[in-house]
């Protein structure tokens, strides 16, 4: 039997809020059950370069309330390939790292499934993206602080669309998938969300036209994802300049505005639990899986699923957005 007596933390890709959250989770819970934590800074180019600290319990005293990470963050390109993942091993050896805590989205896990299958490491991932887009869990860290960073930004926006009777569309983050755009657009009040999901089979701005947005009402607000596929915002105005110039839009791009700021009460409380639960997964002989929530229940997911499908959006929720704005 493999056993383990130091996990290694790292933090990968874009941040999300409830990652201070979750380093805190996994190495309280790691010395808790009396494993030894090496935080690692800046991901997978942390564990190339070797920057690498021992952590106790207050190396994460004071962060559960704080955005970002502690630990810093990078994608690394050296880590696709063989050469800089074979370092990264021997660093590993080096530091006496027998597993990994790795906190990300797809292109962390996609670097760790093929890290661990090559070295024939544990590693368990713990889901932090604001996009919501991994596949065999419910919600990933961060999107719940993102989604209301969002309807919080939208409300404002609304004052003055509302005052100009205006036309906005707002393009929010979530690279190809469209849980921020639909549900920010259900939270707000927002006449529609353009979303990728949808995108192939329907000209979306065009059903908006055709359905008489703003006709009624005097400022309408559009939730754009942003995405090849979608245009974003400013795809999407330009085509209605240039189709409709009768209407007068106006743009707001939230950007990295929505990755910032104090996790919600429920990114801290699920950074908290799947925090724990990956070093339950280790010790439970787990490796090579995300830990994952599934209607509240905590569920172990393989790499290979939680990186593979697209993740769908409920259909449903469109509906009632339809519904409801018109
Ligand atoms: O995956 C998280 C995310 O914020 C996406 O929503 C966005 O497309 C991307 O990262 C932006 O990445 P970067 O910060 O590298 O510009």
């Amino acid at each position: 039997m493999y056993q383990i007596k130091t996990i290694g933390i790292l933090t990968s890709g874009g941040d999300a809020p409830g990652m201070n959250a979750a380093i805190r989770a996994v190495t309280r819970s790691a010395i808790y059950h009396g494993l030894n934590v090496k935080g690692i800074y800046r991901g997978y180019k942390g564990l190339i370069s070797g920057e690498i600290k021992e952590f106790q319990t207050q190396s994460v005293s004071n962060i559960i309330q704080q955005g970002g990470t502690i630990l810093r963050t990078a994608r690394c390109q050296e880590f696709m390939t063989e050469e800089g993942r074979k370092i990264a091993y021997e660093n590993m050896v080096k530091e006496g790292i027998d597993a990994l805590v790795v906190l990300g989205g797809d292109g962390t896990f996609t670097g760790a499934k093929i890290f661990a299958n090559e070295f024939n490491i544990p590693v368990v991932g713990v889901p932090c993206t604001i996009d919501n887009d991994l596949c065999g869990t419910d919600y990933t860290i961060g999107y719940d602080t993102a989604l209301n960073t969002i309807v919080e930004s939208v409300d404002k926006i609304r004052d003055t669309a509302n005052s100009h009777e205006r036309l906005f569309f707002i393009e929010v983050m979530g690279r190809d998938a469209g849980f921020l755009a639909l549900n920010s657009a259900l939270a707000s009040g927002a006449e529609a969300a353009i979303i990728p999901e949808i995108v192939t089979g329907e000209d979306q701005l065009e059903t908006l036209i055709q359905r008489g947005f703003r006709k009624s009402k005097n400022s309408s607000i559009v939730i754009v994802a942003e995405s090849d596929s979608t245009g974003g915002a400013l795809g999407i105005s330009e085509r209605l300049k240039k189709e409709h110039p009768e209407y007068d839009a106006r743009i707001t791009i939230l950007g990295h505005l929505q990755r910032g700021g104090r996790p919600s009460a429920y990114d801290r409380i699920l950074a908290s639990r799947l925090g724990a639960a990956a070093i339950d997964a280790l010790l439970d002989e787990q490796r090579n899986i995300m830990v994952g929530v599934v209607h509240d229940d905590i569920v172990y997911v393989p790499f290979t699923k939680a990186i593979k499908d697209d993740k769908p959006v409920d259909a449903v929720l469109m509906d009632v957005l339809k519904a409801l704005s018109c």
